[in-house]
């Protein structure tokens, strides 16, 4: 089999974002944008990723590393121009290259493997996705003659009063024919309203010269949108939140309120699990069955929740396992921390897990009853079947079956007050 390219466009300066970063490390649900869109292709089955960065490139590379190839950019001269950075990967080569934005963060991978798919098909030089979008968003505006062939693409920016009322829009995702685009790509001019090499012209070229164009039409907008702004990256946030909640769902999770449930990429949740509203999990997360989870919980990277296990309001857990049957019921923040199972956690626990410089470790043991307004001062280890009672500071280990009380024992003055 013919190893699959694509060459991913990552340079551009992202002006509409008004940062001091490159837009593509934004981040969504903690990913960054261009993360997204490189992971997307991998999981489409491309084998070979060219990356054009330009704009902040040490940050685009910081965040895909040896994920990639790269090539660069030097001046921000537009699409076009992107492309022909990435020519010395392309020639010599035959087939097929997809050549996707690097802005469009939440595309399905199986929506860019249908492009590749039909593209060969057909049979066609050029394919571009796109959609068809009734409000009015900058896009490029898609021009079919009668036999359906694309065109041109005409800039949103460069539409008479005709072509804005045009409804199917280019993604900036397509697939060529290397040889043909190699060639297209040396006619490019920037004769246009934004003085730029536009890669939406090589359609046209390729039309002119009588070879095969044609589009893919995605009918989900939520999935294929790019991100130029911060409305964009809510409205992309948002899009992803409802696919990811839906997901749940679909697998046996109650999720009463999806709009305030923020549920990050890579995280499992077993059935009959329910999330109460304003509850954020973040990636690696594993949640077992018969759960009870918020509302207003923060379960941050790495923890493990076993079955049966109730975390409550305004709980932070960060890399803590909670053993069957624990219940952490509320207003707790447990971090670098085991607990077995059948324990109860009281109201207002603190691991107190840094100590300024490195992170350490609180172990509470099985069928452990931890009073309230506790502090564990780590390293520290509980042992099976202890009590703590409630207001202690503890600093070494408890052996099992034992009580600790480490705290100042109370003594009331009378008649002090008068
Ligand atoms: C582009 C398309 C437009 C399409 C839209 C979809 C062109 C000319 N227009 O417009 O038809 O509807 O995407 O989102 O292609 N980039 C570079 N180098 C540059 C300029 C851009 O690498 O010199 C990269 C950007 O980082 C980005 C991508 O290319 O990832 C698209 O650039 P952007 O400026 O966002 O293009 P749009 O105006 O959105
Ligand atoms: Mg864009």
């Amino acid at each position: 089999m013919q190893e699959i390219m694509a060459v991913v466009l990552a340079a551009g300066k992202g002006t509409r974002m008004k940062s001091k970063n490159s837009k593509l490390v934004q981040k969504i649900f903690g990913k960054e944008i261009i993360r997204r869109a490189v992971d997307n292709a991998k999981n489409a089955g491309i084998d070979r990723i060219i990356a054009v960065v330009g704009y902040k490139k040490e940050q685009v590379m910081s965040v895909l590393g040896d994920d990639v190839e790269y090539a660069e950019q030097k001046e921000m001269l537009g699409t076009g121009h992107a492309v022909m950075q990435a020519t010395k990967f392309l020639e010599g080569k035959k087939g097929k290259v997809l050549i996707l934005n690097g802005d469009h963060p939440i595309i399905r991978p199986e929506t860019l493997k249908n492009l590749f798919e039909v593209s060969n098909e057909r049979q066609e030089s050029a394919t571009v996705l796109t959609i068809m979008h009734n409000e009015e968003i900058p896009y490029g505006k898609i021009i079919h003659d009668e036999e359906g062939k694309v065109v041109e693409i005409v800039e949103y920016k460069d539409c008479n009063e005709e072509q804005l009322k045009i409804r199917e829009l280019n993604l900036g995702m397509y697939c060529f024919d290397i040889e043909e685009l190699l060639k297209a790509l040396k006619e490019l001019k920037t004769d246009n309203a934004q003085n730029e090499y536009y890669l939406t012209d090589v359609v046209k070229i390729m039309y002119n010269k009588g070879l095969k164009t044609g589009s893919v039409v995605v009918t989900d907008t939520a999935e294929v949108l790019g991100i130029n702004d911060r409305m964009d990256l809510q409205v992309l946030t948002k899009a992803l939140q409802l696919r990811i909640n839906t997901e749940h769902m679909k697998n046996g999770v109650t999720i009463e309120d999806i709009n305030t449930t923020y549920i990050y990429d890579d995280v499992k949740i077993g059935i009959d699990t329910v999330i109460h509203p304003n509850t954020t999990i973040k990636s690696n997360v594993e949640i077992g069955e018969d759960c009870e989870i918020g509302p207003n919980a923060y379960i941050r990277e790495e923890c493990k929740i076993a079955d049966n296990v109730k975390i409550g309001s305004f709980v932070e857990l960060k890399k803590t396992t909670v053993g069957k049957g624990t219940k952490i019921p509320h207003l707790t923040y447990m971090g670098d921390c085991e607990v077995g199972e059948n324990t109860n956690v009281g109201c207002g626990t603190i691991t107190c897990n840094y100590d300024g410089s490195s992170k350490s470790k609180t172990i509470i043991g099985n069928n452990c009853f931890i009073g309230s307004n506790s502090n564990f001062v780590a390293p520290v280890n509980v042992g099976d079947n202890s009590f703590v009672a409630a207001g202690s500071t503890i600093t070494e280990d408890v052996p099992e079956d034992s009580l600790a009380i480490a705290r100042e024992r109370q003594t009331n003055k009378e008649g002090w007050n008068k």
